[in-house]
């Protein structure tokens, strides 16, 4: 079995390649990554020598390097979570987002087409189905919640996992898509709210809060995501969706409170700065689809999974201080420079 894994330098590609390598020693992992400043090769030095596993420095949008790399390893399956991910970048820069998301996509399944597949998976988000109002805590996004997206993020991703099931229907492609809530754990890259608050509680920075810090999020270990997706690749059926969450939903503020408490800083440290645009107020998964037909479920806690994830960047500076001493720092005052 031979598996190419789009975007395996990130945070949760890199964390299914780990999953894949472990869990079947058997398979053969291509990790296919254009190394964006998302991207970090650092990240793979654990596997990088592993003799089942390859690393390709390209770009999904690069039709003839996707191209050659299939005929080169005649994949079975193709996961792909190579994309732009970050909201708030989304919004300073949108084209981005459009051409990396939905335009790779669709070289991807062409390739798919042209040379066979056995499964082309869509790693989405629930963000592609909008958000929730805070006070409605009986409401739930399905997977027939209609999509009604709210950023450029999660535009693109919506109209990639259109494209998908328009390969399905129109070509036959055998695809799955997994919509999964906010993940966090090891490798997660410090624009985003838990390893930035982390990383600035560390260094006494503010930490940046947006709004009244009342939007909620349904927290789910990075493990746990990609033991959903290994469950759908090998045992999900084709053309379907499946919601992926951990019915584990809360607000910005206590999560960098909980933050404080651990590293033992102040909440004084938290400042309330100008909101995100068109802040998604609650996601909230229902995943009693993938539950009932796969058997998943999640299997950490946050309470433990916090604990590892803020130890794991006590004990890997290594990792992330390269990161916030380069290009980060511009990317830091431009966002947060002057936000008030
Ligand atoms: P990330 O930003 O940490 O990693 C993205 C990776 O894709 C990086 O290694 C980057 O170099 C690579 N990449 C970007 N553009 C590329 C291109 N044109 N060609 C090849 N590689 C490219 O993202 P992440 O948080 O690991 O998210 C992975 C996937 O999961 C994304 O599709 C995202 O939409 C989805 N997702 C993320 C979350 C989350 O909470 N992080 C939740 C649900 C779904
Ligand atoms: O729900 C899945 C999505 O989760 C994924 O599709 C995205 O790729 C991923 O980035 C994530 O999106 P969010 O926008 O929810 O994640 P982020 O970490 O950027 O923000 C989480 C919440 O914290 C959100 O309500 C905005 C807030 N926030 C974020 C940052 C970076 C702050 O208050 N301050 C900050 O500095």
């Amino acid at each position: 079995m031979t598996i190419i894994v789009t975007g395996g330098a990130g945070f949760i590609g890199s964390n299914f390649i780990f999953h894949m390598l472990e869990v079947y020693p058997e398979y053969r992992i291509v990790c296919l990554d254009k190394l964006t400043y998302a991207g970090n090769l650092s990240t793979l030095e654990k596997v990088k020598d592993n003799k089942n596993f390859r690393f390709v420095k390209a770009d999904i949008c690069d039709r003839q390097a996707v191209y050659k790399l299939f005929e080169e390893e005649n994949p079975d399956i193709v996961v792909n979570f190579a994309a732009e991910s970050h909201v708030d970048r989304s919004i300073e820069t949108p084209e981005i987002f459009l051409q990396t998301n939905i335009i790779g996509t669709a070289v991807l399944m062409d390739a798919c087409r042209k040379y066979g597949i056995k499964r082309y998976h869509q790693v989405s988000t629930d963000e592609v189905y909008g958000d929730l109002p805070l006070d409605r805590p009986d409401l739930f996004f399905t997977e027939n919640t209609p999509l009604h997206t709210s950023s450029p993020y999660s535009s693109s991703k919506a109209s990639a996992d259109l494209l998908v099931l328009s390969y399905y229907r129109t070509f036959g492609l055998p695809v799955t898509i997994s919509r999964c809530s906010n993940n966090y754990g090891p490798y997660h890259f410090p624009e985003k709210l838990i390893p930035l608050m982390v990383i600035n509680a560390l260094a006494n920075k503010p930490l940046p809060v947006y709004g009244e810090g009342l939007n909620v999020r349904d927290w789910l270990y990075v493990e746990d995501h990609c033991r959903a997706i290994d469950l759908i690749i090998h045992n999900g059926r084709v053309g379907e969706v499946y919601n992926v969450g951990g019915h584990n939903e809360m607000s910005n503020i206590d999560i960098v409170k909980i933050i404080c408490k651990t590293l033992g800083k102040p909440e004084s440290l938290i400042t309330y700065v100008s909101d995100r645009k068109g802040h998604d107020l609650r996601y909230a998964i229902d995943p009693e689809k993938i539950h009932k037909e796969l058997g998943w479920l999640p299997e950490t806690k946050f309470a433990d999974g916090i604990q590892r994830t803020i130890k794991w960047y006590l004990e890997n500076e290594n990792w992330w201080k390269p990161i916030i001493s380069g290009e980060y720092r511009n990317y830091y005052e431009k966002m947060y420079g002057k936000r008030e």
